[in-house]
């Protein structure tokens, strides 16, 4: 949250009017973060409401209409609220798309590890950040280092050149200091030890690697107990901790209230915090509200 609010005040302070388009929908802490800062967003669409897929070709059209300067913001990996991410095919035409039209990525990447695994979360993003010549990155170290309460995480800029860079980042440490002066240390510090010792970083990568199986076990599990109920194997296909149900909220309501199973109004499930042993409950309740 950090990192993208302290990107949302750097664009603004670099130009008053700069517009950023974000997916339609997307993480609603994304509107006060970039809108807060003074950043006009603009949607661009990505979900398709009926298939819960996402809807390239409509993407592809509303980016078409961004102004060259304009912002893209991205999720690195394990879209969120949807879980549905681009393929690496899509994120190369998003690629020529930003390089043709002189857009400035702005990504999100709070679930690298997640989806399938820290290399592949990552590879679309590679890809972007090996071929424009400026970008910004979100990156955050709360679930997959698992330390939410510690305001973890950092913003990393690309640019051509040194010097624009190292102008940047002194630009950045000044609205840093007139925000929160200074990050907290424990976070950080805990992040750096791991990653700085060859047999803590394995380890961590072997706990991280066991919760991305079971979310994806989860994901293709919760698919086939609906089955008989619907088609719901989009879940299967889709990455990282959520997904939408499709329900209306009249009928997550009768989920709550009748059946003790909580998600959001607009459906959307955390499968992380399913298990195997629940699965049946939750796919009698969803036969019975979908009646
Ligand atoms: C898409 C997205 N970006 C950013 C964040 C926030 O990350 P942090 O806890 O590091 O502020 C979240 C977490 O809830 C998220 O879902």
């Amino acid at each position: 949250c950090g990192a993208l609010r302290m990107a949302a005040e750097f664009l603004r302070l670099c130009e008053t009017d700069t517009t950023v388009w974000v997916s339609a929908p997307t993480w609603a802490n994304h509107l006060p973060l970039l809108g807060g800062a003074g950043l006009t967003i603009r949607e661009y669409s990505y979900l398709n409401p009926k298939t819960l897929e996402v809807d390239f070709s409509s993407m592809q059209e509303t980016l078409e209409t961004a102004e060259a300067g304009d912002v893209v913001l991205l999720h690195g990996c394990c879209h969120n609220p949807s879980g549905a991410d681009l393929s690496l095919e899509q994120w190369k035409e998003v690629t020529s798309l930003i390089q043709r039209k002189g857009l400035l990525p702005l990504v999100d990447m709070a679930y690298q590890g997640l989806g399938e695994g820290l290399e592949a979360d990552a590879a679309g993003v590679r890809h972007l950040a090996a071929a424009v010549p400026e970008m910004m990155i979100a990156a955050s170290c709360s679930k997959n280092f698992g330390l939410y309460r510690e305001r973890t995480g950092a913003l990393a800029l690309i640019s051509g050149t040194a010097s624009v860079n190292s102008a940047a980042t002194s630009q950045l440490l000044g609205i840093i200091r007139s925000h929160y002066s200074m990050p907290p240390a424990h976070g950080a510090a805990i992040v750096e030890t791991i990653l700085g010792d060859d047999g803590l970083r394995a380890q961590w990568q072997d706990e991280l690697d066991g919760m991305c199986k079971r979310i994806l076990h989860l994901r293709h599990a919760f698919a086939d107990t609906l089955a008989p109920v619907g088609d719901f194997r989009f879940i299967a296909r889709q990455r990282g901790m959520f997904s939408f149900l499709g329900i209306s909220p009249e009928q997550v309501a009768r989920l709550r209230t009748e059946h003790g199973i909580y998600l959001l109004d607009s459906s959307r499930v955390n499968v992380a915090g399913l298990n195997d042993q629940v699965l049946p409950r939750v796919a009698d309740a969803m036969n019975d509200v979908l009646q």
